[in-house]
C-alpha cells in the first residue's frame, strides 16, 4: 500500500492514543498537527516526530495532506468537518460527526457531492471480539433475538481526564452511550423508535485541579430503542458508575439462550454463552485478540479504502442514523415522549 499523509487537527488526551496505535503502520504518517492551543500542539510534534500547522487553512492547502483527523472537542466537529469538506479534504473525525442531526446531515451531503470519504468513529464494531460476537450470531448461536441489553458507563472520569467540561457539556449519551448504540445498529440495522429516561444525579463536579464545574444533562440515564427488526433494545449509561465497576456488556437474548459480550468497548474481552437457566461458558478464544482499544482501526481502514478504490468500514449514513438516534434520546428526555426516527442506512 502506498504511504497516506494525515494531518491531525485537536493534540488533546485522544491524540496520544491516535499515535501510539498509529505506530504498527508505518504506511500512514502524520504529516503534521494543528490545535487551537499551540503548545499543545507543539508538546504533540515533539513526541511524536512531525510539524505543527499554523492553521486549518494551511492543512488545507497542503496538496501532500489525503486525510484529516479531527480530534477536537465535540462542539466544535460540525464547523471543521464542514470546512475540511469544502477545502475537498477527505476527513475521519472523532465522534459525533456534528452535535445535530441537521448540521451532520448537511455535512455527509457535502461529503457525497463532492465524492469525499467521511469516516466517524466510533469504529468499536471492528473490534476482534466483537466481531467474534457478529459472527456467532450470524451462525444463529442464540435463535431469534427478543432482546439485546448493553450498559456503557464512563463514570466520573473527571478524576483522570485533564479537561473533562467539553465531553460533560455533550453528556453521558455523545460521550459513551454511543459506542453501544453504534455496535448495535451496526449489527441489526436501523432503529425506528426511542423512549428514555434520565437525571443529572451530581451536578457539582470537581477537576484534576479541584475547581468546581456543573453539569446540565443527565448523567445516568436510561433508554428503550426499538429496531426495525422488531428487536427491543434496552441501554443503561452513567457518570457516575464507572466501566472498571460495570463492564460494557452486551447481552443477546434469544430463544435459544444468551451470547454475553463482556465489553462492547475493549477489542479482547469474554464471550459466553449459555441456555436459559444454564452457567455461562466461554465460546470463543480471544486471547490473540487486541489488549485494548485500537483508537485508529477505523482510519488504517480508511486510508487503505481510499488505496484501494473500495468503501471504508465505517458508513456515514450509519454514523448519521446514530446521531438521529442520539437527538432523539435526547428529546425524550427532556419532553418524556417516545420520539419516532426517519432515517435508516
Ligand atoms: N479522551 C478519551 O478517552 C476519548 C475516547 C474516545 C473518543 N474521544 C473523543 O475524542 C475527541 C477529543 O476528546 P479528548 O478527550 O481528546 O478532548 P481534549 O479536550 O483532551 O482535546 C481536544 C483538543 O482539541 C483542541 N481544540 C478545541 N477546539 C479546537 C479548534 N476549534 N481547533 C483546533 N483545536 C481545537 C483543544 O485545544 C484540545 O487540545 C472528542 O470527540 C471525544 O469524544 C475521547
Amino acid at each position: 500500500m502506498k504511504n497516506t499523509n494525515i494531518a491531525i487537527i485537536g493534540c488533546g488526551n485522544i491524540s496520544v492514543q491516535y499515535a501510539q496505535t498509529l505506530k504498527p503502520y508505518p504506511f500512514i504518517n502524520i504529516k503534521g498537527v494543528y490545535d487551537i492551543d499551540r503548545s499543545r500542539a507543539e508538546e504533540f510534534a515533539y513526541a511524536h516526530g512531525t510539524s505543527v500547522f499554523d492553521s486549518i487553512d494551511d492543512i488545507i492547502k497542503d496538496p501532500d495532506i489525503s486525510i484529516v483527523v479531527n480530534l477536537t472537542i465535540p462542539r466544535v466537529h460540525g464547523e471543521i468537518n464542514r470546512r475540511l469538506l469544502v477545502g475537498s479534504k477527505h476527513v475521519y473525525t472523532e465522534k459525533p460527526i456534528a452535535m445535530t442531526y441537521e448540521e451532520a446531515k448537511g455535512i455527509v451531503a457535502l461529503a457525497a457531492e463532492k465524492g469525499l470519504m467521511l469516516c466517524s468513529s466510533p469504529i468499536t464494531f471492528l473490534g476482534d471480539t466483537q466481531m467474534e460476537a457478529a459472527r456467532l450470531l450470524k451462525e444463529d448461536i442464540t435463535g431469534k433475538i427478543r432482546l439485546v441489553a448493553a450498559q456503557m458507563h464512563n463514570g466520573m472520569f473527571e478524576k483522570w481526564h485533564p479537561n473533562p467540561s467539553s465531553l460533560y457539556d455533550v453528556g453521558v449519551l455523545y460521550d459513551v452511550g454511543i459506542y453501544p448504540i453504534t455496535y448495535i445498529t451496526y449489527l441489526f440495522g436501523p432503529a425506528v423508535r426511542v423512549r428514555a429516561f434520565g437525571k443529572v444525579l451530581m451536578p457539582e463536579r470537581f477537576d484534576l485541579q479541584d475547581r468546581a464545574f456543573r453539569i446540565k444533562k443527565p448523567d445516568h440515564l436510561y433508554a428503550e430503542i426499538e429496531l426495525a427488526s422488531g428487536i427491543h433494545f434496552t441501554l443503561n449509561a452513567s457518570f457516575l458508575i464507572d466501566y472498571m465497576k460495570r463492564p460494557a456488556s452486551v447481552e443477546f437474548v434469544g430463544d435459544k439462550g444468551v451470547l454475553y459480550l463482556g465489553s462492547s468497548l475493549f477489542f479482547r474481552s469474554p464471550l459466553r454463552f449459555a441456555e436459559h437457566f444454564k452457567p455461562y461458558e466461554d465460546v470463543a478464544d480471544t486471547s490473540g485478540a487486541y489488549d485494548g482499544i485500537e483508537w485508529c482501526r477505523g482510519l488504517v481502514d480508511m486510508a487503505r479504502a481510499l488505496d484501494s478504490g473500495t468503501s471504508p468500514k465505517a458508513d456515514p449514513y450509519h454514523a448519521l442514523h446514530v446521531i438521529e438516534i442520539l437527538e432523539a434520546i435526547e428529546k425524550s428526555l427532556n419532553e418524556g415522549i417516545q420520539i419516532d426516527l426517519t432515517s435508516t442506512f
